[in-house]
C-alpha cells in the first residue's frame, strides 16, 4: 500500500515562507506573458560585481571544487572578523576561531535557533518581523513571542516593550536593523537600551545585520559598535543583500566560542560546508575592500535613489501611510481598512495584482495584516510606477 505522507510534529505547523511564495507567483504570472511590475523580491536587481565572480572563477579553475572545514575556510573567517573589527567598539578582538560560515544567513540564523532554543524557551520578535524568525523559532521547539512595534515609532520596539513582554522562560530575542520588512533602523541609543536589557536578564541576541550597508541616513549601527560585551551576542551577516550575492548563499555567525562550536557540530550533521566556489567569491568581497566599497557603494547609492524616488511619489497621496523607509530596500504601506477585508493587506495584495499589476507582499507574513511590503529593489521608473499605483488603488484614483 503506498505510503500516505502525514507531516511529522516536527514541521505540522509550519507555513510556507509567504515571501518565496509571491515571488513565485509573480514570476508565473510573467513566464504566462503579463507584465507584472514585481514589488515582492527581497533582492537586489545587480549583478554579482564582476570582480567576485571573476575571483570564483579563478578559485574554482585553482581547485576549490572540494569539501571544505565545515565552519569554512580560515581566509574567509579571517576576512569576516576583520570586517567586523572594523566596528567592533570594546573588548578582545574577534577571531576567526568565534566566526561560523553556513549556506545563506538563513542556514546562521536557524544554526543560532536550534543551538540556543529548545522547548519551553521563549524568544522574543520585534514585529513584524523577518518571516523566518517565526518559523525557525518554532522549529527549534521554542516559542516565538511577537511584540508588537508602534506605529509612531516606525514599528521599532522600545526596550520597555521588551521587558513588559519578558517572562521567566524568556531567553532572548531577535534583532533587525535595518529591518525586513519594514525599513526602520534602530539609534544607538535604541540597541543600547535593548543591548542592556538583555545583558541584565540574560538573554542572547540574535542579531541579524545583513541589511546593515544598506541606509541612508548616516548609516546604521551595529551592535558591536554599541555592545560593552559579547558574551550573549549572535551577530549574523552574509554577503546576500550588500554584495548582490542572493545566489550565492554565504552567510555567516560571529558568536562566543562554545555557540560557535555548536553551531559548527550541529552543521555537521545537517549541510557540512557551504559551497567551496561560494566561499572563495565572499572572500573576495570581504577581503578586497577597496574594490568591494565601491561597488556597494554605487548599489546603496542606487537604492537611495530609489527611496528618494519611491517617498517623492508617495507625497503625492498624504493619505497613505507608511514607515520611513531609513534603510534595506523596502516601504511598508498601511493599508489599514482596504475594502472593509479583515485581512486589509492579504486583500490589497490581490485587488493591487489583479487590477493594477503590481506583486507586493501582504503584511501577515509579518503578523501585521494591516500592511502590505513594497521592494525597491528594481529600476527607478518601475519602482515609481508601482508605488503610484498602490497609492491610487489604496485611495480608490
Ligand atoms: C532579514 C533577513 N535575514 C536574512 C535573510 C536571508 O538571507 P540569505 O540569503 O543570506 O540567507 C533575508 C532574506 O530575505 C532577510 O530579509
Amino acid at each position: 500500500m503506498p505510503l500516505e505522507f502525514q507531516p511529522s510534529a516536527n514541521i505540522a505547523r509550519m507555513k510556507e515562507s509567504a515571501t518565496l511564495a509571491v515571488a513565485a507567483k509573480a514570476r508565473a504570472l510573467k513566464a504566462a506573458g503579463l507584465a507584472i511590475i514585481d514589488l515582492g523580491a527581497g533582492e537586489p536587481d545587480f549583478d554579482t560585481p564582476a570582480f567576485i565572480r571573476e575571483a570564483a572563477v579563478a578559485a574554482m579553475n585553482a581547485g576549490a571544487t572540494r569539501y571544505t572545514a565545515t565552519e569554512g575556510i580560515l581566509p574567509l573567517r579571517d576576512a569576516i572578523a576583520a570586517d567586523a573589527n572594523r566596528r567592533l567598539a570594546h573588548g578582545a578582538p574577534i577571531t576567526a576561531a568565534e566566526v561560523v560560515v553556513s549556506s545563506g544567513s538563513k542556514q546562521s540564523l536557524y544554526n543560532a535557533c536550534v543551538c540556543c532554543f529548545g522547548p519551553g524557551d521563549e524568544v522574543l520578535i520585534p514585529t513584524p518581523a523577518w518571516t523566518s524568525y517565526y518559523e525557525m523559532v518554532e522549529l527549534a521547539r521554542a516559542v516565538s513571542v511577537p511584540v508588537f512595534g508602534e506605529p509612531a515609532n516606525d514599528l521599532k520596539v522600545t526596550a520597555d516593550q521588551l521587558r513588559a513582554a519578558a517572562t521567566p522562560r524568556t531567553k532572548g530575542l531577535m534583532l533587525n536593523s535595518p529591518s525586513n520588512p519594514t525599513g526602520a533602523v534602530y539609534t544607538r541609543d535604541e540597541l543600547a537600551a535593548i543591548l542592556e536589557l538583555a545583558a541584565e536578564l540574560g538573554w542572547w541576541v540574535l542579531a541579524d545585520e545583513i541589511y546593515l550597508r544598506i541606509a541612508y541616513e548616516g548609516g546604521a549601527q551595529s551592535v558591536l559598535e554599541v555592545a560593552t560585551a559579547r558574551d550573549n551576542l549572535i551577530v549574523i551577516n552574509g554577503v546576500a543583500k550588500a554584495y548582490a550575492m542572493t545566489g550565492w548563499r554565504i552567510g555567516w555567525t560571529i558568536a562566543p566560542l562554545a555557540v560557535s562550536k555548536a553551531m559548527t557540530a550541529f552543521q555537521s550533521h545537517t549541510t557540512s560546508n557551504p559551497a567551496a566556489v561560494s566561499q572563495h567569491a565572499a572572500l573576495a568581497a570581504l577581503a578586497r575592500t577597496e574594490e568591494a566599497d565601491a561597488v556597494v557603494g554605487e548599489m546603496v547609492r542606487a537604492f537611495r535613489a530609489r527611496r528618494d524616488a519611491v517617498v517623492a511619489a508617495l507625497a503625492a497621496f498624504p493619505s497613505v501611510r507608511y514607515v520611513h523607509p531609513a534603510g534595506a530596500f523596502y516601504v511598508y504601506i498601511n493599508v489599514a481598512g482596504f475594502r472593509g477585508a479583515a485581512d486589509a493587506g492579504a486583500a490589497f495584495a490581490a485587488a493591487v495584482l489583479e487590477e493594477h499589476q503590481v506583486a507586493v507582499v501582504p503584511g501577515n507574513a509579518f503578523l501585521t495584516p494591516d500592511w502590505i511590503r513594497a521592494s525597491y529593489a528594481t529600476t527607478e521608473a518601475i519602482a515609481v510606477d508601482g508605488i503610484t499605483r498602490i497609492a491610487r488603488c489604496l485611495t480608490g484614483g
